[in-house]
């Protein structure tokens, strides 16, 4: 058990590609239990490895009904584009304005090492998006249009 900090974007860790995970070990079971902690003490849809500091191709995604391990996660379809608000637990108080795939499939390993697919509309294809840009040292502040103003921050 433990939280982990998260890194925020001016930290070197966010802008770092990310290694393939190839053990399927302690140690990894031991970071995707940290990270699941820490992504429900901080109120997020998404977490990657980089943002507390791991420089490891994992992912977690709440769904909603679950909160999905995504270990060496691979986008294998886009579809559709949706433009809308995006933030991010290491860019705190901002929104940006990003455009994304309106659905969105990904392949991935489980803990155990096992593949499989999942799929996900609206947010969850946004988030994917967000999680897997991460892994290659991407912050979606790259690709906004623009933050929210303080104005519009207050409309939220
Ligand atoms: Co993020």
């Amino acid at each position: 058990m433990g939280l982990r900090r998260i890194h925020t974007a001016d930290e070197p860790a966010l802008h770092k590609v990310c290694k393939t995970v190839t053990s399927f070990d302690w140690r990894l079971r031991k970071l995707l239990d940290d990270m699941r902690e820490t992504l429900i003490d901080s109120n997020g849809v998404g977490l990657a490895a980089p943002q507390v500091g791991i420089l490891k191709r994992v992912v977690l995604v709440d769904t909603g009904d679950e909160i999905l391990e995504l270990i060496n996660p691979e986008l294998i379809e886009t579809s559709g584009e949706q433009t809308g608000l995006e933030g991010c637990l290491s860019v705190p108080g901002k929104y940006g304005i990003v455009t994304r795939p309106m659905i969105a499939k990904v392949r991935a390993q489980d803990r155990d090492g096992n593949w499989y697919e999942a799929e996900g509309e609206e947010l969850i294809a946004r988030c994917f998006c967000h999680e897997l840009d991460h892994l290659d040292g991407i912050v979606y502040t790259e690709k906004m249009e623009r933050f929210l103003t303080e104005e519009e921050l207050e409309e939220l």
